[in-house]
């Protein structure tokens, strides 16, 4: 074998096992198995995850932070309209290489997979141009996948609709939307109609954000699901954001998750950004603003956690560590239940890996050899201590290795040395 990775505990616990890995395939998985490898790695009982994917961000805004000015009132509003500012003196390079670095940090942060969003409403389609060639160039260790982002609105920018068609002719993956932002309910409906409908014309995937407002009354992920469901378009479409659920009625809610579940859409939540733009207009009581997570679980409906933004007109901070969102998320949500805090894992791992349709994703023979060796025991410890990244695989190849998190200590009569682990 090429490497064999030894005494790893799985996400979903138990003995630990042994993982052999033969070119960008895994060979096997199970306890001390008879094999060597060229290179073996003692992971002595900790977590062995597959990577990390994160089902929400906007590359082409990110680490543009303070560009031109920064966010002075930490609105989205505010941010759409610095973003606005900021199109016109994009250019392609920097573009690029604020992109390049961040795909360095998901790198080293074992966030293999990323669904970007790209902004389609400037007509030169510069960030588009831009993405795809990132896209080219990270692709022998991330995956990307581009959502074409109308930001402006579909109906209310006049050229967007016309752009999007050409991104997705350009190569862009997914159509996205943003009903919510049109003038007026009916025009937001309208856009969710046509952006199915294209879809479902061209056979791809639909991930629009949806209702990412305080105001009840947001409704358009009603219309995304039934579209989704007149279409035929069940396990390929998402909502992102749908944070306009925190605020709805009870009543309405209870008739919207069934058809929510039944559509077979999918909800991405998007914890740091959520708390943070969300419930700006209120006094206190401030609502968190977070979609409903919890309770799209318990109907059936698969929930990822996105990252989002990361030091951009939006967000100043962040690094590209999506055990930082899924920390938050669990907090936000008051995940804190054994098996939701271990869901709240799978919010930035698995579940993302299905609503992006990755294939090869896991750790079982035949899949592609991603994987990420944790300085924890369990995916609730990992959570707890956002731990290090020992080891980030991919295809085989070590991609990038971090010490574990220890500090030494000078007190009379304590360990010269701690590690945060319990029991340890
Ligand atoms: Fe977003």
């Amino acid at each position: 074998m090429d490497l064999v990775i030894r005494n790893a505990t799985l996400p979903d616990g138990g003995t630990p096992v042994d993982i052999a890995i033969q070119g960008e395939r895994i060979a096997a998985i199970g306890p001390r198995l008879a094999c060597t490898g060229a290179r073996e790695v003692d992971a002595e009982g900790d977590l062995v995850t597959p990577p990390f994917v994160d089902a929400h961000f906007h590359m082409d805004a990110t680490l543009s932070h303070g560009l031109p000015r920064v966010n002075a009132s930490g609105t989205l509003l505010e941010g759409i309209a610095l973003w606005g500012e900021l199109k016109p003196q994009l250019t392609q390079d920097a573009l690029a290489e604020r992109a390049m670095q961040y795909c360095d940090w998901a790198v080293a942060r074992g966030l293999l997979a990323i669904r970007t969003h790209v902004d389609v409403c400037d007509d030169r389609l510069l960030a588009v141009e831009a993405l795809l060639d990132v896209k080219r160039r990270v692709a022998p260790y991330i995956d990307m996948q581009l959502v074409a982002f109308p930001q402006d609105g579909l109906l209310r920018s006049p050229t967007a609709f016309a752009n999007l068609k050409r991104a997705i002719a350009m190569g862009v993956d997914v159509v996205g939307g943003i009903p919510h932002f049109e003038r007026t309910m009916a025009a937001g409906a309208e856009s969710v109609r046509l952006l199915c409908e294209f879809a479902a014309d061209k056979g791809l995937r639909v991930d629009m954000h949806c209702d990412e407002s305080d105001d009840p009354l947001s409704r358009h992920i009603e219309t995304l699901a039934a579209e989704t469901h007149r279409l035929g378009l069940h396990g390929r479409v998402a909502g992102s954001h749908l944070t306009s659920m925190h605020s709805m009625d009870n009543y309405y809610v209870s008739k919207l998750l069934p058809l929510i579940a039944e559509s077979g859409v999918a909800a991405i939540a998007n914890p740091l950004i959520n708390i943070t733009l969300q419930g700006r207009h209120d006094t206190y009581p401030k609502r968190r603003g977070m979609t409903r997570v919890p309770e799209l679980l318990a109907a059936g409906v698969d929930v990822a956690f996105g990252h989002d933004c990361v030091m951009d007109p939006w967000y100043g901070l962040g690094s590209g560590d999506m055990l930082e969102v899924a920390h938050m998320g669990l907090h936000v949500a008051q995940m804190t239940g054994r098996e939701a805090m271990h869901q709240c894992f799978l919010a930035v791992t698995a579940t993302p890996a299905r609503i992006l349709g990755l294939e090869g994703y896991g750790l079982a023979p035949g899949c592609n050899a991603d994987l990420v060796l944790l300085d924890a025991g369990s995916t609730v410890e990992a959570i707890r201590l956002r731990a290090a990244r020992r080891m980030v695989v991919r295809r085989g190849r070590v991609v990038s290795e971090a010490p574990r998190a220890r500090a030494s200590l000078a007190l009379p009569g304590r360990p010269g040395e701690i590690d945060f682990r319990l029991g340890r």
